[in-house]
């Protein structure tokens, strides 16, 4: 346990749950995540040195970063998100406090559920808050993403950073990423709640698949340009897209990433209007799909993954589930009637093991504030 009296700020960042709008963020398609009470908590104190001192609460590591050689931590395990997050936020001009920094995660790693997320936006608020300036979360975020993209080399896009940094209890964000307008959209499921549950798949190489399904986009926009004025994929509709597409005939696997992100765009749309009426069965039909899409054109789930949304949707108690974050394992979303809870994991839990051979596992958890910070 920390003894909360040694420190003088606790500074914590949110996990997210993205409950549509997958592979679309880098594509400048709208994405509706959440940020979690699964976080990343720091504890910090300034400690008079030109030193920032890491720990972690189960973790036996301690590493010193020196404030002015914060880019060469890179290969170093565990101190390299807080090294590329203080790093860039440095480059980005902001005053860096030698301190102490003790993390706190509660976001399973590996999961999909953004703990590197978590870890960095908390990394950047923290240092933030112990030079005394005030935060601007979205500031934080893209910097935050930065640092994913270019000290840890995934290529990935502002979805997860902006959900922890920017987050609303209770509420879903619907996230324009080409423009970064957004628009908090209360999460009002009747009778249902969301249940998060992961595969538990081991450990899988995301990075590589992430960074060639990126590149395949950026293929299919290219070719695409030659036919529409665009300057994203998220900007074709479907039918334009059923028009035009067959400019990516021949090139594989392309015109099936770009169907998908040209129809999961279409059906966050969808989904953000279902929740605004509280239509839950049209939302639940729309996360079935979006993981049928996952599935079967943008190829990112796994046999881990369609067995639990499988098991789940098959549920009576469901109203619909996907797979939620970059995919290739972690966890699913779904949304199931209250009552029906405990059996709905029972159930799921029972079919899944039969058919993987280890069991996943269920969080408890609610739709928090992103960033929050507390003086000791
Ligand atoms: C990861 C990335 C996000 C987003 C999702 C897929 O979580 O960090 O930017 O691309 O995958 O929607």
């Amino acid at each position: 346990m920390i003894d909360e009296s040694k420190y003088t700020l606790r500074v914590s960042a949110a996990g997210r749950v993205n409950l549509i709008g997958e592979h679309v963020d880098y594509c400048g398609g709208k994405v509706l995540p959440a940020a979690l009470s699964l976080k990343n908590t720091i504890y910090a104190r300034p400690n008079g040195t030109d030193k920032i001192n890491l720990s972690w609460t189960d973790i036996p590591a301690r590493i010193t970063l020196d404030i002015g050689r914060l880019g060469e931590y890179k290969d170093v395990k565990y101190a390299d998100y807080p090294a590329g997050s203080a790093y860039f936020w440095q480059k980005a001009g902001h005053p860096i406090v030698g301190c102490d920094l003790v993390y706190d995660c509660t976001v399973p790693f590996g999961s999909g559920l953004s703990s590197s997320a978590a870890i960095e936006v908390s990394t950047i608020a923290a240092l933030a808050a112990l030079a005394g300036e005030p935060i601007d979360p979205v500031e934080a975020a893209l910097v935050a993403q930065k640092a994913e993209r270019e000290y840890t080399g995934v290529n990935c896009g502002i979805m997860d950073q902006y959900a922890s940094a920017c987050g609303k209890k209770d509420n879903a964000i619907l996230l324009d990423c080409s423009t970064l307008a957004r628009e908090y959209v209360p999460i009002l499921l009747g009778s249902c709640v969301l249940v998060i549950a992961n595969c538990n798949k081991p450990h899988s190489l995301v990075t590589s698949k992430y960074n060639e399904r990126r590149a395949e986009t950026e293929r299919a926009r290219e070719l695409l340009r030659e036919k529409a004025d665009i300057s994203c994929l998220a900007e074709l509709t479907p039918e334009t897209f059923a028009r035009i597409g067959f400019v990516l005939d021949g090139e594989g696997k392309v015109k099936d990433r770009a169907r998908h992100v040209v129809e999961e765009c279409d059906r966050v749309r969808r989904a953000a209007g279902a929740m605004k009426r509280g239509d839950v069965d049209t939302l639940g039909e729309l996360l079935n799909a979006s993981h049928a899409s996952l599935r079967d054109l943008y190829e990112v789930t796994g046999v881990e993954l369609d067995t639990l949304a499988a098991a789940a949707q098959a549920h009576p108690a469901c109203k619909g589930s996907r797979m939620t974050g970059a995919g290739f394992g972690g966890c699913t979303v779904s949304i199931v009637e209250r009552d029906g809870v405990t059996d709905f994991k029972r159930t799921v839990c029972r079919k899944y093991t039969a058919k993987i051979g280890y069991e996943p596992s269920f969080y408890d958890c609610s739709i928090e504030d992103g960033i929050i910070v507390t003086a000791l």
